[in-house]
């Protein structure tokens, strides 16, 4: 059981240094693009970012690296990316059911699969290939809504600790009583929880860290919404759920919770609301909904190819920035219907392209702006600006090393490129077959 094993470090290379060109972003959401650059990297850690380094051949020699890394001709790097809200268990259902708004989605074709991760050999062979694939598309950190079942969670971290993704990973909580039997009783919620989490923490993995997960305010009551609050203070977790994603979602989670003003309020009474929340969609917030997450650090994870797909709404991004409000880009698999980064980037500028055309001096997200919110805006989002999110000294080397001259890469090279023109093809019209490698903590691990 993954419980009790202790997780051990696989770096092989100690000391490496990677050299090439490198694109990524800043606290400005700025480029910063380096023609030529030395990455130092020991245990993982970035400790050093030089330019030019054939100005200094000396520098190198005497880090005593085990392994230098020469980019081929061509190839980038840039940060890997952050998709930080997924559920591991839709993933059979990726490119079905889009003919239903959420709540009947819910019903029709999520419930009725997630139902299936009582069998462990089923989750075990879904999530297996949830983090090769994820991984293969450049997601070096997700965050995951895993099962209502605790055995099946633990699958899922034991795949991605295997695999060496950095995860957030939460065992669903659900405990409003269905007539299909598909929620747990408030005791049960609230002991699983806690194996669950002990059972990651026993592990020791510095990259899988457990995560509260109440679904969202329609699957529990406020008993158990505020008991996982409690457990997620006293051991300083991260909370995860869902939030104004749908007009008949939010007109219900009024009427069951009366005494509440908004659907933000009813995470806010239940003390959920902290600098380590984040909630999925936002579509539909109301302004004073806004004030209140701003005033907790509350982060909102965009996920417009969901949003559309579920014709949940098309979310105003411009909007929750304005009000200084942190947002990171989920893919919400199998709400959205890819699990690639690459692709949620692109359905953010549709999104957004589609609000400009609808709205008077609304001006849409550049490619730039998605590209920052797939990497540091997530981290941020997600408070782990400190580790990762762009590749500045102190930070862990979660890095995607990219190249649009693959034999199999779809893209044609008829001319020269400069080196943002390859990233803007690359987010425009790159996929997984332009990453070559995909390093977590200075692991090679595509
Ligand atoms: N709200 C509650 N559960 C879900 C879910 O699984 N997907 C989405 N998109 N919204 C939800
Ligand atoms: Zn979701």
């Amino acid at each position: 059981m993954y419980g009790d094993c202790i997780f051990k470090e696989y770096y092989t290379m100690v000391r490496q240094i990677f050299i090439g060109p490198m694109i990524h972003t800043d606290e400005n959401e700025e480029l910063i693009i380096k023609e030529s650059s030395a990455i130092f990297i020991e245990d993982g850690k970035i400790i050093d970012v030089m330019e030019n380094p054939k100005t200094d051949q000396q520098k190198i020699d005497d880090f005593h690296a085990d392994k230098i890394n020469n980019l081929s001709f061509g190839q980038f790097m840039i940060p890997g990316f952050i998709d930080c809200h997924t559920h591991a268990v839709q993933f059979p259902n990726l490119g079905l059911g889009y003919d239903k708004y959420l709540l009947d989605w819910l019903e029709t074709y999520t419930y009725p699969l997630e139902k299936k991760y009582i069998d462990i050999k089923f989750a075990k062979q879904v999530f297996e290939a949830v983090v090769k694939r994820t991984i293969e598309s450049g997601t070096t950190t997700a965050c995951y809504f895993a099962s209502l079942y605790t055995e099946a969670s633990g699958i899922l971290v034991e795949q991605a600790a295997e695999l060496g993704q950095r995860a957030f990973i939460g065992k669903i909580n659900m405990n409003a009583p269905r007539n299909d039997g598909y929620y747990e009783s408030t005791e049960n919620s609230i002991k699983d929880t806690m194996a669950f989490i002990e059972s990651i923490e026993r592990t020791g993995n510095p990259l899988v860290k457990p995560i509260i997960t109440p679904r969202f305010a329609l699957s529990c009551n406020m008993e158990l919404m505020q008991e996982l609050a409690k457990i997620a203070k006293e051991k300083n977790l991260h909370i995860q759920s869902h939030i104004s994603e749908n007009e008949d979602e939010i007109k219900t989670v009024k009427q069951v919770f009366k005494e509440q003003l908004s659907y933000t309020a009813v995470y806010e009474a239940a003390g959920l609301l902290t600098s380590k929340t984040i909630l999925a969609h936002g579509v539909h917030l109301e302004d004073s909904e806004l004030a209140l997450l701003e005033k907790r650090g509350t982060a909102i994870i965009h996920c417009p190819s969901s949003n559309t797909y579920l014709q949940s709404g098309l979310c105003d991004v411009r909007r929750l920035k304005a009000n200084n409000i942190k947002v990171g880009l989920g893919t919400d698999v199998s709400g959205g219907a890819s699990y690639s980064m690459l692709d949620e980037m692109r359905s953010v500028l549709h999104v957004s392209n589609c609000l400009s055309l609808t709205k008077r001096d609304y001006v849409p997200f550049n490619y730039k702006e998605a590209f920052h919110m797939a990497t540091l805006g997530g981290a941020k989002a997600l408070s782990i600006e400190d580790k990762v999110g762009n590749l500045v000294p102190g930070k862990e080397f979660d890095t995607l090393i990219i190249d649009l001259n693959t034999k199999s890469s779809l893209l044609d090279n008829f001319k020269d490129y400069t080196l943002e023109e390859k990233l803007q093809r690359f987010i425009y019209s790159g996929d997984d077959r332009n990453i070559v490698s995909v390093y977590v903590k200075g692991r090679k691990v595509k």
